[in-house]
């Protein structure tokens, strides 16, 4: 049984050596001019054995609309079917500003490992988006290791993020 949020036993995977181990499945996306980060990024999170990566595209480099990957990742997230997700665009503007209009997404668009950490520990970002043009894959690949690891500090942030909703 595959099930769509963190620390669920998935016990149906035929090729992990635990039935009782808990991944994480996260769900990721971009256009074309975020492909090549975007299948770096997903052969890095399977080879860790601690993620099951939902690819909703694209998959290839041909010209391709933003708005549309970022709008269908944004729903699964609002929707609760994935806690975490990553989008990357050429620039990562156009996947933030579309995924942010989504009630219960905060998309951070981060290109340095203390805004990654940040994202997470101040916002509870859920989306992780980056600019394949404007950051090298090293560091994109150590931002996706922090992002996902990194707790939600709570307390006082939690109310800010509350007064968010209530706007
Ligand atoms: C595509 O050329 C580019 O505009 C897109 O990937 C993104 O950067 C938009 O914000």
């Amino acid at each position: 049984m595959i099930t769509h949020h963190w620390s669920y036993p998935i016990s149906a995977i035929a090729d992990r050596n635990s039935a009782e181990k808990n991944f994480m499945e996260i769900i990721i996306g971009s256009d074309h001019a975020g492909f090549d980060l975007k299948e770096a990024c997903k052969a890095h999170l399977e080879s860790l054995d601690d993620y099951i990566v939902r690819d909703i595209g694209v998959f290839n480099k041909d010209s391709s609309d933003y708005p549309k990957v970022a709008q269908k990742l944004a729903r699964s997230i609002a929707d609760g079917k994935y806690s975490h997700g990553i989008l990357i665009c050429g620039s990562g503007l156009g996947m933030s500003i579309v995924a942010n209009r989504y009630k219960g997404v905060r998309a951070a668009l981060c290109h340095n490992l203390y805004l990654a950490r940040m994202a997470r520990m101040h916002n509870d970002a859920n989306v992780l988006v980056m600019g394949e043009r404007v950051i090298g894959w090293g560091l994109a690949l150590e931002m996706v290791d922090l992002f996902l690891k990194t707790p939600f500090e709570g307390g006082r942030h939690k109310l800010r993020l509350d007064l968010i909703d209530k706007g």
